[in-house]
């Protein structure tokens, strides 16, 4: 074996919500657990998730689960798989109770229950008009999520090792996962860690474009050591972009702004998402509001001197309401681009956000490599949840706050599959003879690099190449340029290089590590979107602008080691309730 060995029962990469809800159940079940995380656990990803997670309490107006479940089809423009569609919104309701009663510290409705917010495509009576669904702490739902669930996780003895990042993961003859390879990034220090089963929460990828709301750390490590596993990645041409990245910052700014009466104007002072969805105008999915500001800026109807973006206004909401329920949008507007929205309005543009696709899952969290027409075959010991995994409840667009829901819905399944694993597999799979050794190849090969490619140089060319490639409209032609460069980047990468290593930090060998990762995502992204002759979701093509349900109601899984994509059907069959049937998705 060539590194030290540690053994526990479950291993679980990130320490985002995904990550410590399903922890907090392994723990509970006196199952020795540890989370591994590139960051201190509150500060992962999710903290930055602002506006609210989605719950049908109906605390506002009336609502009801199969509503909200109605709205996520049609969000996910009709490719989400409706059993764990339902799964999802039906448990929405307990999941939010469950952390109010750990000590979430929702804001409050006059009569004490949690407050609740619109936000985009979420609505009563299938689409008649919006709905409050939106449980929030201000403008900071994900931190205080995080450090409730944080907190619990100390209560239940969860092991944590900080600033440790996985490398590899192991899988043995069968191809059951048995393990992972990390490194502790203060020694650099490289460990096998072996388990009986492993999660993988490891969150966004949204570092493959050059402008996004994803925190640096966000480069798809989770996908990258699955795609080297030989397992395939699904849907992964469904990139979102949030309606509102502060404009050259890319910044986020909650969707909630719009959820308490903010509106978007472009330079004639006009609310143009009136033409475009004439019921529920700012609040229409995050895809169409997005291609709408794009089509208003293409058209010449931008604001500011090289009318690149249009106007987020929310003065009119009064400085007592933006105080209150929108503290840190304040400050971020203040910070970031330079105006206090009490008087002026935020410079916005649509900034790539949140990865719908990811490694393929059913409801349990358990991950499915498809083989033939065996489209569920799972992979022993292994899970994902979170923004990583593709369960799939967001299909081709995410509805906002259903992600925050994903993590703890998700993540408490997940937990509850791998106890059950383990009670049925109480001794550890025994770990392959070779385990380490490709990771070892891939750390030789980084110092041992002479005359290579500079780490920095070649993740810009990809941010940027994937950036006017894979963006909100997207044609047959740039898609095939895209395909090309990619695999030009991608045999760059190969030749990457730490410069000046005897001055060198584990940071810096991380990075290029990471650019293995953000690479597996990139190839993926842009086969699985050239290959799709249709739009759907958040995948919009010029050159094919309608939806295709005969040809194209299915999951694309892209392979990496032959560069080639099968598909898998959509799963048409919910739990308990009807089918919901297709249609023209207008707001
Ligand atoms: O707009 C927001 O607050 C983001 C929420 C989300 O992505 O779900």
């Amino acid at each position: 074996m060539s590194y030290p060995v540690r053994r526990f029962d479950a291993v679980i990469v990130g320490g985002g919500g995904a990550g410590l809800r399903a922890a907090l159940q392994l723990s509970k079940a006196g199952l020795n657990t540890v989370v591994l995380s590139k960051v201190f656990p509150t500060r992962s990803h999710t903290v930055a998730a602002q506006g609210g997670i989605s719950a049908s309490l109906g605390n506002v107006q009336e609502d009801r689960w199969d509503w909200h479940m109605y709205d996520t089809v049609k969000g996910s423009d009709w490719l989400g798989d409706q059993d764990a569609i339902e799964f999802m919104c039906r448990r929405a309701p307990e999941a939010v109770i469950e952390l109010e009663h750990m000590g979430m510290p929702f804001d409050r409705v006059e009569s004490g229950k949690i407050y609740q917010r619109p936000f985009g495509g979420h609505t009563a009576e299938h689409g008649k008009r919006a709905v409050e669904r939106a449980c929030a702490v201000a403008d900071r739902t994900g931190h205080a999520m995080l450090h409730t669930l944080y907190q619990q996780n100390v209560h239940a003895n969860t092991q944590f090792f900080v600033e440790w990042s996985a490398l590899d993961l192991i899988r043995d003859a069968e191809g059951a996962v048995v393990g992972v390879v990390a490194m502790e990034m203060e020694t650099g220090e490289v460990y096998i860690l072996h388990a009986k089963a492993v999660l993988f929460a490891t969150g966004g990828a949204g570092r493959i474009y050059a402008s996004s709301t994803n925190a640096f750390m966000n480069t798809g490590d989770g996908l990258g050591m699955t795609a080297r596993a030989g397992i395939p990645l699904e849907d992964m041409e469904f990139w979102q972009f949030h309606p509102t990245g502060v404009a050259g910052a890319g910044v986020l700014i909650t969707e909630g702004v719009r959820g308490e009466g903010g509106i978007l104007l472009n330079c004639n002072g006009e609310r143009f998402m009136e033409r475009y969805a004439p019921t529920v105008k700012d609040l229409a999915s995050r895809d169409v509001v997005s291609r709408a500001m794009a089509m208003e800026i293409l058209e010449g109807r931008g604001c500011g001197k090289n009318k690149d973006h249009v106007l987020l206004k929310l003065d009119h909401l009064g400085a007592d309401k933006i105080i209150e329920k929108l503290p840190g949008i304040r400050e971020i507007a203040i910070n970031f681009a330079g105006v206090d929205p009490i008087k002026d309005p935020i410079p916005v543009v649509p900034t790539n956000h949140y990865m719908m696709g990811g490694i393929p899952t059913n409801y349990h969290g358990e991950v499915i490599a498809p083989q033939g027409e065996d489209y569920e075959r799972i992979v022993p010991g292994f899970y994902a949840a979170g923004e990583c995994a593709c369960a799939s409840v967001h299909g081709a667009n995410r509805l906002g706050t259903n992600s925050l829901l994903d993590l703890v819905v998700f993540g408490k399944s997940a937990g509850d599959s791998m106890i059950e694993y383990i009670q049925s597999h109480q001794e550890h799979r025994p770990l392959p003879e070779n385990a380490g050794e490709f990771t070892r190849a891939r750390l030789e090969r980084l110092e041992n690099q002479t005359g290579g490619e500079n780490v920095d140089q070649v993740r810009n060319d990809l941010q940027r190449m994937v950036q006017s490639h894979a963006g909100v409209y997207r044609t047959d032609a740039l898609l095939k340029e895209g395909v090309e460069k990619v695999f030009e980047i991608a045999e760059r990468v190969k030749r990457t290089e730490i410069k000046d290593k005897s001055k060198v930090w584990n940071t810096a060998r991380l990075e290029a590590l990471e650019l293995d990762n953000l690479i597996e995502v990139a190839k993926a992204t842009l086969v699985s979107a050239e290959a799709r002759k249709e739009s759907r979701g958040a995948h919009a093509s010029d050159d094919h602008p309608e939806r295709d349900d005969a040809n194209w109601m299915k999951h694309t899984m892209y392979h990496a080691d032959t560069n080639s994509l099968t598909y898998k059907p959509v799963h048409t069959k919910p739990l308990t309730v009807d089918y919901i049937e297709p249609a023209k998705r207008v707001y």
